[in-house]
């Protein structure tokens, strides 16, 4: 079957707003493509023959990927390195979404700030970068913060984290309009207001529930490294307004 489009990770957060953008895409769910799987992402993106690849599939918690390196790595590189690789063989425009995560200390990060992640997610996820852009040419990461427009998942947020934060719908436009204008390299999609992610969760739904907690008193509690300030600025994009 011949499509313009592939998604990988489309069940994810970010993967379900892009999928009704681009009605048409072919999903594959993990246990149809498992992208760790080279000759099968081969085999899969050759016969679908695809103008685009966008991949999202990826191990997002980063928890997870700090207690599970070897399984983080081969998802989050190797799994990138097989896509992307595919991608180039069928001449297809290849998109990986990327993270601030890359970075540490003090924002807003630019697209050509040098990285230096805080964790071993942060770690996968520049490993990834650097590989898309050594196999093609013709791709772009895109690097954003975003979370879901639904009720807060957890009982408190960080009151001392910041980010330029994007709900999940509206970041999906914008990948749509980067896709669409086949822009290449690193770009930011950065929200046009900085704020913790406490007043980030009071803007999702039904989360009047959720408590102030602190990062610093997280880390003192033995919780693991992560981007305190995950702020973007773009050389390349502009300022994408927050749909709170
Ligand atoms: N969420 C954020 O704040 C954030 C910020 C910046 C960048 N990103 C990046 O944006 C992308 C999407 O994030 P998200 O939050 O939407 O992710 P998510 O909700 O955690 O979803 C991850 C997706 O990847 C799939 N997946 C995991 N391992 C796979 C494998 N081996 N083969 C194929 N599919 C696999 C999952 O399928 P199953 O659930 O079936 O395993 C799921 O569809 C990721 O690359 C992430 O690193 C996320």
């Amino acid at each position: 079957m011949v499509v313009m489009i592939v998604i990988t990770g489309a069940s994810g957060r970010l993967g379900k707003e892009l999928s009704k953008l681009f009605p048409d895409a072919a999903t594959p769910t993990h246990r149809e493509l498992d992208v760790t799987n080279e000759k099968n992402v081969s085999r899969f993106i050759q016969s679908a023959s695809p103008e685009v690849v966008i991949h999202l599939a990826a191990m997002t918690s980063v928890t997870e990927c700090e207690t599970e390196k070897e399984r983080a790595w081969k998802i989050n590189v190797t799994g990138t390195l097989n896509t992307a690789k595919a991608s180039a063989k069928a001449g297809a425009y290849f998109m990986l979404m990327s993270t601030p995560c890359v970075f540490s200390g003090k924002g807003p990060f630019m697209e050509d700030d040098t990285p230096y992640p805080e964790n071993f997610y942060g770690l996968t996820k520049i490993a990834a970068e650097i590989s898309v852009l050594a196999i093609s040419t013709n791709s772009v990461i895109i690097r954003a913060n975003f979370v879901p427009k639904e009720k807060w998942p957890y009982e408190g947020a960080f009151t001392d984290r910041w980010g330029t934060y994007l709900f999940a719908e509206d970041l999906a436009k914008e990948i749509k309009k980067i896709i669409d204008l086949r822009k290449t390299g690193v770009m930011h999609v950065a929200g046009d207001r900085i704020m913790s992610m406490y007043e980030l969760a009071k803007l999702c739904p039904d989360s009047e529930h959720v408590k102030p907690i602190s990062y610093t008193k997280y880390l003192e509690n033995g919780g693991c490294r992560l981007t305190q300030d995950m702020t973007l600025g773009s050389n390349h994009w502009q300022k994408t307004t927050i749909s709170a």
